[in-house]
């Protein structure tokens, strides 16, 4: 595999590397996306497509217990090595599984996220509905994007990486399709330092209390949608 096959399927010594420095360099998009999540301690929550294993690690540290899933060994490989005391602990575990069939039964999770990896996913709709079958009822659904569908710059990323960059709308209808509830998309355009929130076809604009430095936020739109079973 090269480089840009890596995004969405990391292998070999390369794809360590990449998910490496995803952990580091996806940080700020992915703290952002957290802000909008409140995860209790008896939570149960899966982080679906877990690259390098951050956001399970970030995640454990208030939940009762953080799964997680890909199809990738090399992801497996390091989010075990970077949760290693938390899975000593039984508080993580991580397991190689595609979204199109997750390794879990019904009714399992409180939360389950998917941050930078809904751009890979095989029939979205189909695999959001596999989302669903393994929350619980009233459960959390959250998806992290770092753009809001494609403009020039993502255009060539989704030919070179063999992905689709959704926008908000795109993901809404998905989530709808397969009778979710409560669907919100919050939208943060970091040049302007505003956030849109819209629910239920109204949209407010707040002020942006986000000081995380990051490079993507100059030209492209921050997403995180979520949505309850
Ligand atoms: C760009 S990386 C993002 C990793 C991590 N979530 C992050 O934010 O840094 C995408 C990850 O999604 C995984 N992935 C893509 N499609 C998947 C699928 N159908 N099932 C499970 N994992 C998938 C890839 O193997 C990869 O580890």
């Amino acid at each position: 595999m090269g480089f840009f096959e890596n995004m969405g399927n990391p292998q070999g010594k390369l794809g360590n590397i990449q998910l490496k420095s995803m952990n580091k360099e996806h940080t700020p998009v992915s703290l952002w996306g957290l802000k909008h999540l409140d995860i209790s301690p008896d939570d149960i929550i899966l982080d679906v497509g877990c690259g390098g294993g951050m956001n399970i690690n970030r995640m454990a540290q208030t939940a009762k217990k953080v799964y997680g899933v890909d199809y990738s060994i090399e992801s497996v490989n390091l989010s075990r090595e970077v949760n290693e005391d938390l899975i000593v602990q039984g508080r993580v575990e991580v397991l190689e599984g595609n979204v199109q069939s997750l390794p879990f039964e019904d009714n399992t999770f409180d939360i389950v996220t998917a941050f930078e990896t809904v751009y890979f996913w095989p029939d979205i709709e189909k695999s959001f509905g596999e989302v669903k079958r393994v929350l619980k009822p009233g459960g959390m659904f959250l998806i992290g994007c770092e753009t809001n569908g494609a403009g020039f710059f993502m255009r060539l990323c989704e030919g070179l990486m063999n992905m689709t960059a959704y926008t908000d709308v795109d993901l809404c209808q998905f989530l709808e399709n397969n009778d979710y509830k409560y669907i919100k998309a919050y939208l943060r355009d970091g040049k302007s330092k505003k956030e849109t929130i819209k629910y239920e076809g109204k949209e407010i604009t707040i002020d942006d209390d986000y000081d995380h430095f990051s490079f993507s936020d100059r030209f492209v739109q921050w997403m995180t949608v979520t949505a309850i079973k």
